[in-house]
This record gives structure tokens, C-alpha cells and sequence, in this order.
């Protein structure tokens, strides 16, 4: 018997992340996402993570420092972004910069660990992104070593050349906090096939984000964010949605694999998509996308999960709207490693069964024969 969509099946051990578990909810290492969101940086959150533990204040302060130092890009792969083309999305930038860095900074050569490259590509996706970004839009060669202690501030940094507002800096740093990790996810579980084959982490990594770029998993944000933009009220919002229902089209942002009685990190970032409308002096967005959540709880009983409200509170902070799956790779990366190193610690290749529905055995058909 098969089961679509893997639905229900536990496909292997791990003690990083609880998804919707009874008790629990949505924990990292045991840390409940509440009070990670409330309490912690999305710095602290990628060294619990990566490096299995909480680091103290000393642990913190050095593992902002090392990710600071890994902001640059070297030359050749400054040279391969520029050459991607600015129709490109950019989460094919990110994926080809993955790539090229594997070949620059091999794995397992010159001191290279799992846990050191994911750094390097948590702190340095921004900057591959935004050199691309700028590049492309205004023919700008950008140094990406911004001064920014924070991977939110970096990418915000990058963004615009400007200071960030601290109110946009810790609504994008919370949201990744909310992105980093959940357990196996179809990006998370395409990272660990790979890593099962012994592949290395660029690999596993690059195959991840491919995985997350489709609309039914990461790129639901940005597809949330086409779908509330094209309203301009809350009453023009559900006469849309229900016509998108009766035609029984999907309303990207809602509904989830695992949690079917909502998602934990929906009211937390529909908090700072609120606080970060309410201080632009503009909640049309917020308003639009408050209107279609009830309506599809009325209708379909459907929760938002976290990318319909990402989206509100990406846009006010001023991000593009392709570079929101993107920043979810930047965050994410940090549980990819987290199973990478995992699965390379206990590893079984990853190989399960199909269940056939070809044709039965049957005679060969010479080529001069068939019509
Ligand atoms: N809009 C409209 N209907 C939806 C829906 C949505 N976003 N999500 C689920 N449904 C409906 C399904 O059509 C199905 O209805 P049916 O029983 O009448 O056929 C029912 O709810 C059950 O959904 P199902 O497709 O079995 O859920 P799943 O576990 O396979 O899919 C998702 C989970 C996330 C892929 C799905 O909810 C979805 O496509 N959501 C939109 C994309 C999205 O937001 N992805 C990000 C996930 S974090």
C-alpha cells in the first residue's frame, strides 16, 4: 500500500525540530517557537541549530563576528553572478551561487566542516543575492561586506545601501527565526536523500533549495503576495476568494501537511505584519489579507500558515517580492545543516520502494518492426 505524498509516513529519526506534536508544538531542539521568536535572534537560533546548543553570551557574540567575516564573495563567483541574467529568479541566483561556491570552497578540504560552510552560506547568501540585485537593476558592484552583525541587517544593508530601520530589522530577524527549521519538509527531506547518498553539503544544499522553490512549499509567499496584492479593499478581497473557490482554485498561503488546526508561526508574524503596516501608515495589505483569512476559515476551514502573513510583513519591509523565498533559503539553510550533520551521524542510504502500476512483462518490439 502506498500513501500519496508520503502523507502520515515516518520517514526517519530525528532531535531537531517537534512539528504539531501533541504537548509540544513547534520546538527546536526543545525550545518552543514562542518564546525563540519572543526571546532569541535568528543568530542564536542558527547556532542552537547548527551547533546543537544555545550559546552563551561570549559564544554569541564571537559567532556574530565569524558570520561578519564571511560576508564576501570571491572574484569568480562575483564574475559567474554577473552573468546571470536579470529575468533570472532569484531563487536560480541562489542556487547556481550554491553551487559555484562548492567548487571555490570544496567541502572537507582547507579545515571545511559541515557546520563552517553552512555559516559561510548563511551569511553570504544575502550578499550573493543583493550583488547579483544590484548589479543587474543599477549597474552597481557592491562590496558585500556590509558591517552588519546580523543577517538581517546585512541583507537589509544590501538591499538599499542605507542604514535599516530597527523595526524592519527585527521583523525580518523574527521571521527568520520562524523559517528555520521544520523537520522533514519536502526541502529539508531532499537534503537529507542527497546528504544519505554521501554527497556533499553543497549538493544537498543546492538540491534543497530546488526543492523549496515550488509554490507548494516555499514559494507560497511569494505566491500569497500575488494573490492579496491584486486587491485593493477588503470587500473587493472576498469577492475575489470566493470566486476563486467556486472555481475550486488553491489560495496559496493556507492549509498545511501537518498542522491541520493552524500554524503556530502564523500569529506571530501576522503580529509584525500588523506593527509593521500600522507604523508605514498604510494596513491596506494587512486589511486584504485579514479579510481573506476569514473568509477562507468561514468557507474551508483552512488556517494560514506562516507564508500568508510573511508576505504582508516582507513587503513592508520593503523586500521584493521574488527575494521572499530567497530570504526563506537564507533562514532554512540553518536547519538544512542541522539534518545534514544529523543524517551524516547515523547515515542509511535513503532508498525506499515503489509500488508498480506499468504494464506486465511483454515481448520486445524490434525497431524495423514497429509502426
Ligand atoms: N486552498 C484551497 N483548498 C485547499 C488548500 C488551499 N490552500 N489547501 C488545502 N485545500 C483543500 C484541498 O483542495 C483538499 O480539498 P478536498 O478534500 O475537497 O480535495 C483539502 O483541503 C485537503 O488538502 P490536501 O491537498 O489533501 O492537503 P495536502 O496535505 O496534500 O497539502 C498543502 C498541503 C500545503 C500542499 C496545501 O494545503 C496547499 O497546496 N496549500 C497552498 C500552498 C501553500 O500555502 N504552501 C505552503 C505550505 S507551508
Amino acid at each position: 500500500m502506498t500513501t500519496a505524498g508520503l502523507e502520515g509516513i515516518i520517514a526517519g529519526r530525528t532531535g531537531i525540530a517537534t512539528v504539531g506534536k501533541k504537548g509540544a508544538g513547534l520546538t527546536y531542539r526543545g525550545y518552543r517557537i514562542e518564546d525563540l521568536a519572543e526571546h532569541a535572534t535568528f543568530e542564536e537560533v542558527a547556532y542552537l541549530l547548527i551547533y546543537n546548543r544555545l550559546p552563551t553570551p561570549g559564544q554569541l557574540t564571537a559567532y556574530k563576528k565569524r558570520l561578519q567575516g564571511l560576508q564576501g564573495l570571491p572574484e569568480a563567483l562575483r564574475t559567474v553572478l554577473e552573468q546571470i541574467p536579470a529575468s533570472a529568479h532569484p531563487m536560480d541566483v541562489l542556487r547556481t551561487g550554491c553551487s559555484m561556491l562548492g567548487t571555490l570552497e570544496p567541502d572537507g578540504q582547507g579545515g571545511r566542516t559541515e557546520a563552517s560552510i553552512a555559516d559561510r552560506l548563511i551569511a553570504s547568501f544575502g550578499s550573493m543575492l543583493l550583488y547579483w540585485y544590484r548589479f543587474k537593476n543599477r549597474g552597481e558592484r557592491i562590496d558585500t561586506v556590509s558591517g552588519e552583525d546580523t543577517v538581517a541587517g546585512h541583507f537589509l544593508r544590501m538591499l538599499t545601501g542605507a542604514e535599516p530601520d530597527p523595526l524592519k530589522k527585527r521583523a525580518l530577524d523574527v521571521s527568520l527565526i520562524l523559517y528555520a527549521e521544520h523537520e522533514f519538509n519536502a526541502s529539508t527531506f531532499t537534503a537529507r536523500v542527497v546528504t544519505s547518498t554521501l554527497a556533499d553539503i553543497y549538493a544537498a544544499i543546492t538540491a534543497a533549495i530546488g526543492a523549496l522553490r515550488g509554490p507548494l512549499h516555499g514559494g507560497a509567499n511569494e505566491a500569497a503576495m500575488e494573490l492579496v496584492s491584486q486587491f485593493e479593499t477588503p470587500a473587493t478581497a472576498e469577492k475575489g476568494i470566493m470566486q476563486m473557490l467556486e472555481g475550486r482554485r488553491l489560495i496559496m498561503g493556507f492549509g498545511h501537511r501537518v498542522y491541520k488546526n493552524g500554524d503556530p508561526r502564523s500569529d506571530i508574524i501576522k503580529s509584525w505584519a500588523k506593527k509593521l503596516s500600522e507604523a508605514a501608515g498604510d494596513t491596506t495589505l494587512f486589511d486584504v489579507s485579514e479579510r481573506i483569512e476569514q473568509v477562507i476559515m468561514r468557507e474551508k476551514k483552512l488556517f494560514p500558515n506562516l507564508d500568508f502573513f510573511a508576505a504582508t510583513a516582507y513587503h513592508m519591509c520593503g523586500i521584493p517580492t521574488s527575494m521572499f523565498t530567497p530570504v526563506f533559503v537564507i533562514s532554512r539553510t540553518s536547519g538544512w545543516a542541522a539534518h545534514i550533520i544529523e543524517q551524516h551521524n547515523d547515515n542509511r542510504l535513503i532508498r525506499p520502494l515503489g509500488e508498480y502500476t506499468g504494464p506486465d512483462p511483454r515481448p520486445f518490439v524490434p525497431l524495423a518492426e514497429r509502426s
